[in-house]
């Protein structure tokens, strides 16, 4: 989404007056930008899915609230999750469990609260999921994630391939077999493959799909256990940088269109189809607000130095899977309106004690930045606050509204 369609959604002046009426450091949630990805995604999919949020994006109430009113179900990954997303209406029977490391009492709870799917990420993990549903005597429902052994190059972040996540597809055949021969504690759901984050090629995004219904082809071929759902994952990105074109969703839709129409995927179609995206739903939805505190000379150029910080936003500062830290697109609100002017170059840091707490570089403001001015940083809404080192320095935590 660019600024200017940012901005269509949510006046300038509204940033602008909320900036200022909200203490600082603070981030807004503006839920008719999630509304309108929402609206984006379900656009762009063939008919029969089901869209899940993957609640690792960002666990804020209201924004799982509003959500959960539209339908939408969601992909945990722990129990604090999964109980933050049912707190919110979302129904446990629309909620898959996915990660590499559950614990056995997580999965206990998880079978208690009857989620629709925990997905098994290795054969002991299987194991472990039996032996809790004969504990709890109430038959799990159970999925396997699965490593499809290459990861989508195009990804920022890869999750499959040669790293810890699901059960590789040569084992997918013993793990059916487990399955089904435990079938007094497991029911068998289907598959879910989540392969990578950002993902921005359009081309990328479907032969994702691709790769994922070729994987349930093999699963069907072995004639072990009926596949009810496959879930697609997350993954899809958005643009955080100039250089970054957003995801072409014309394209990729006709490329779906196509894909879902193929018949050699024609028996499939029974299956229940599921995507989980996380920050494509709410990464742009989302502003960072911070007070500048001091404007001081350095041995470059000045630096700004805000009340916020990597501690509250980590992927500011190059956090979490990026090499190189690029300036996210930002905005300067002086406290009282100021003309205009050519202003100059700033480094923007944060209040904590390592010099990797640079939010930004080399940015040009377009007025004379002051003390007390707000700087606001876009595309916010995913992998911010609770994807950050919130204790390093023991400051409090940055405020959270989510706003209609
Ligand atoms: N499903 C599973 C199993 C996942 O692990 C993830 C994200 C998602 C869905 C949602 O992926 P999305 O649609 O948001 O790309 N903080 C990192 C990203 C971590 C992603 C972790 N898994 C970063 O921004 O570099």
């Amino acid at each position: 989404m660019t600024r200017s369609e940012f901005f269509d959604l949510v006046g300038r002046e509204e940033v602008q007056r909320l900036a200022r009426a909200s203490g600082t450091p603070a981030y807004l949630y503006f839920l008719r930008v999630v509304r309108k990805r929402h609206a984006d995604l379900v656009g762009c999919l063939p008919r029969r899915f089901d869209v899940y949020y993957a609640v690792k994006a960002n666990p804020h109430p209201g924004l799982l609230r509003e959500l959960g009113s539209m339908g939408i179900g969601a992909d945990v990954a722990s129990i604090g999750e999964l109980e933050a997303a049912i707190s919110q209406g979302i129904p446990p029977g629309r909620v898959e469990f996915s990660g590499p490391g559950k614990t056995e009492s997580e999965i206990a709870k998880a079978i208690q609260h009857g989620v629709s799917s925990i997905n098994a990420e290795s054969l002991a993990e299987l194991e472990i999921i039996a032996r809790a549903s004969v504990r709890e005597g109430r038959i799990a429902q159970v999925g396997i994630r699965l490593n499809p052994g290459v990861a989508p190059t195009q990804a920022g972040l890869r999750m499959s391939g040669a790293t810890q996540f699901g059960i590789q597809a040569a084992n997918l055949e013993q793990a059916l077999r487990f399955i089904r021969s435990n079938d007094r504690a497991l029911r068998f759901t289907g598959l879910h493959v989540h392969t990578g984050s950002q993902i921005l090629s359009s081309e990328a995004v479907a032969e994702n799909f691709r790769s994922i219904l070729e994987l349930a082809l093999l699963s069907e071929d072995l004639g072990l256990l009926p596949l009810q759902k496959i879930n697609f994952g997350g993954g899809w990105g958005i643009s955080y940088f100039p250089h970054q074109a957003p995801l072409d969703l014309a394209d990729l839709s006709s490329r779906l269109a196509d894909l879902f129409n193929d018949s050699r995927y024609a028996s499939l179609k029974t299956a229940r189809h599921i995507v989980e995206p996380g920050r494509f739903l709410v990464g742009e939805s989302g502003v960072y607000v911070t007070t500048v505190l001091y404007r001081k000379p350095g041995a470059r150029r000045e630096f700004l130095i805000v009340d916020g910080g990597m501690h509250q936003h980590y992927l500011l500062a190059g956090g979490m899977g990026q090499v190189i830290r690029r300036n996210f697109e930002l905005d300067y609100f002086p406290v009282l309106d100021r003309p205009s002017r050519h202003g100059s170059s700033f480094d923007v840091a944060g209040c904590l004690c390592t010099p990797q707490d640079l939010l930004a570089t080399d940015v040009l403001a377009h007025c004379d930045v002051r003390p007390g001015d707000h700087i606001v940083f876009f595309n916010s809404g995913a992998y911010g606050l609770t994807a950050s080192p919130l204790l390093f320095l023991g400051h409090r935590l940055a405020a959270e509204t989510a706003l209609d």
